[in-house]
């Protein structure tokens, strides 16, 4: 690697942008002005990347890369086109990749230099000459890389193959890409991915749907998109059509298995352009990986990575699908500028996800849906109001110095969600859907600030059916403001019902469960009473057999209950269960009802030391924190 002697410009850069960006969280709500002092040439400030978009900006990329499984590498070569080279310089993100040489379209090497390294990681500026139109950068990924997961054959489903994924938002595609990756920045990429020859290779773009010959797998993706959304999984992988736009690919003894759970993609789709309008992307099909991937789902373009834990054998977990596929819109249509505005994406998605699966399941689904989300919502709410950032309550975030991930929460699922719902109480379903599916085509392929919005909201439609809102409070303000629509449940009621009876002492068999779905055993198991004897667990248990259940929801809140009131005979389930998932929405609150007693915290800690190596590292940094971990090994850079 050249070396260069670092220079603080990075430094510099980032208090500079960090203070222009400060400008634009004080917006009063439906003004602008702030929005343009923190915008320059059409880019908003963002505290997350170090690139410079309104100087020299990526408009194409074209990769070519050798994935080697056994080094647990990705070599070769990104190149870039860009625009704005007479600004004599480009600025990308890196983080733990060595960059070998950079050399512009002729093949002349050009001067770069990596930065100070931060938990932004480090800048790779690179000099420009006034006639340079591409730059091509060769470099190697390090061994630490924080979007990659490398899987042993033992680690995944068929145990025969190893197996790769990445995970990019929101800040982890530039420890696997030297990229501007900033989610205002959109590109189009072309890709050409070496993998040994018994692995196929899939990613966020029109997929191959054969193994090739040689392991050489082409990719186009031809709207632009932001780096957060490039993905790549590798593995002994087999694809299944649903039916003609739609399909899932899976490891060959979860294929079938995926496609049966999917079933309904086609008719999500269907309704989701019902609704919003075209789909944009040609192909939308669903990978199912391993179950170490650490969130539910990823709304990687053309191909939702999900996790396994959806699979329940019953399709009562697919509104998982509805919510990834409804990102077609809200957020990789239209996207977030910043992480602070991170509650457009998924605020958005909530609520479009809530439609989709109430024209296809009916409004009584998608009332419980609501009601679980709410129930999350009040205990984040509850958990930030005492945490070191209880600003991060608000809608519009201040993520500034922070790693944009930890200030993604509920927050901007469901106070999002709850606040579109408001709008739309206000001036009919109607008036609400023809204005979202307005801004989705006017905005089409471009990214949005939390105020850009605010604007386009009160002239498009607020305003023109004269509703008055207290905006600020809702985006600006903590908690959740009084107004906010309150999801009801009549079958939630029942299960309430069920519960008293229980109390009262109705043996568990005498209970009306029959009809229950997933989301009525969790409400169930969420709203036992906090304290139970150990008689009561073994009862509901042998009536229910929730420690043998299939169903990862059910489990896991089950496994909530166990820890709470110490029933040692899940535990032996509950360590399995962490050993091999690693979606964080689980391990969180496990994980944290451990660590209230002595006797957990140590179980926690044994737990987590065989677990850990099977966590992704978005998973580990949160239960590292959580447990105060300390390290054995640190991570070896080069
Ligand atoms: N985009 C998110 C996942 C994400 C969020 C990754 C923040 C990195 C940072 C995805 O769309 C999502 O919200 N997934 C949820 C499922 C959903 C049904 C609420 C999840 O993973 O649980
Ligand atoms: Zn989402």
């Amino acid at each position: 690697m050249r070396s260069f002697k670092s220079s603080s410009r990075p430094a510099q850069v980032l208090l500079a942008i960090t203070l222009l960006a400060s400008c634009s969280g004080q917006g009063d709500a439906g003004a602008d002005r702030s929005d343009e002092e923190s915008k320059v040439k059409g880019y908003t400030m963002d505290q997350h990347s170090h690139a410079r978009p309104e100087e020299a900006v990526i408009t194409h990329l074209d990769l070519d890369i050798t994935v080697d499984p056994a080094q647990r590498t990705i070599a070769g070569v990104a190149a870039y086109r860009i625009k704005g080279a007479e600004h004599g310089r480009i600025i990308l993100d890196t983080d733990d990749i060595r960059v070998e040489s950079v050399l512009d379209q002729a093949g002349s090497p050009l001067e770069f230099e990596l930065g100070d390294s931060s938990f932004l990681g480090r800048p790779l500026e690179v000099e420009l000459k006034a006639t340079t139109s591409s730059i091509a950068i060769k470099y190697r990924t390090g061994r630490n890389a924080k979007a990659l997961q490398w899987l042993s054959p033992q680690q995944t489903a068929d145990k025969e193959h190893p197996f790769l994924f990445t995970q990019g938002q929101a800040i982890l595609t530039r420890s696997w890409i030297p990229v501007q990756d900033s989610p205002g920045i959109r590109f189009t990429y072309d890709a050409t991915v070496r993998v040994p020859e018994a692995l196929m290779a899939v990613m966020s773009a029109i997929n191959p749907q054969e193994r090739s010959s040689d392991g050489v797998y082409h990719f186009k993706q031809e709207r632009p998109i932001p780096a957060y959304l490039i993905a790549l999984a590798v593995g002994d992988i087999v694809f299944k059509p649903v039916d003609d736009r739609t399909g899932v690919y899976a490891e060959r003894s979860v294929v079938d298995k995926a496609a049966w759970e999917f079933a309904d993609m086609g008719d999500m789709l269907r309704t989701a352009e019902d609704l919003y309008g075209p789909y944009r992307w040609g192909r939308y099909d669903v990978i199912v990986l391993p179950p170490s991937f650490p969130f539910g789902g990823m709304e990687n373009p053309c191909l939702t990575f999900a996790t396994p834990t959806i699979l329940a054998g019953d399709r009562s977990l697919t509104a998982l699908v509805a919510h990834e596929l409804a990102h077609s819109w809200s957020g990789n249509l239209v996207t977030n500028a910043t992480w602070n505005d991170f509650w457009l994406n998924e605020g958005f998605t909530v609520y479009f996800e809530g439609r989709i699966s109430e024209a296809i399941y009916g409004p009584d689904y998608a009332g419980m849906l609501q009601q679980l989300g709410r129930q999350d919502l009040e205990l984040t709410l509850a958990q930030i109001a005492k945490s070191k950032h209880p600003e991060d309550s608000r809608l519009r975030l201040d993520l500034a110095g922070r790693d944009p991930d930890d200030g993604m929460t509920d927050v901007a699922y469901e106070k999002g969600a709850a606040f579109l719902r408001l709008i739309e109480s206000k001036v009919g379903r109607a008036k609400f859907d023809s204005f979202i599916r307005q801004y989705f085509d006017e905005f089409a392929f471009q990214s949005m600030t939390t105020d850009r919005f605010l604007s386009y909201l009160e002239a498009q439609l607020l305003a023109p059916n004269k509703v008055k809102l207290d905006l600020a409070e809702w985006v600006d303000g903590s908690g959740l403001p009084a107004n906010a629509p309150t999801p009801v449940s009549d079958r939630f009621v029942k299960v309430d019902k069920e519960i008293k009876r229980w109390e009262e002492g109705a043996g568990p068999r005498d209970l009306a469960t029959e009809e229950w779905s997933t989301f009525e055993w969790m409400h169930f198991l969420r709203h036992l009473p906090k304290e139970l004897s150990e008689a009561r667990l073994k009862e509901l248990d042998r009536a229910f057999g929730f420690t043998k259940s299939g169903n990862a929801e059910v489990l896991a809140a089950w496994f909530e209950v166990c820890i709470r009131n110490d029933h040692d005979e899940a535990y032996d389930r509950l360590d399995d269960f962490l050993a091999t998932v690693g979606r964080r929405k689980f391990l969180v609150p496990l994980y944290t009802e451990m660590t209230r007693t002595e006797k957990g915290r140590i179980m926690a800690q044994t737990i987590y030391k065989n677990a850990r190596p099977n966590y992704h590292s978005v998973s580990v940094r949160t239960i590292d924190e959580l447990l105060s971990w300390k390290d054995d090994h640190p991570p070896v850079n080069f």
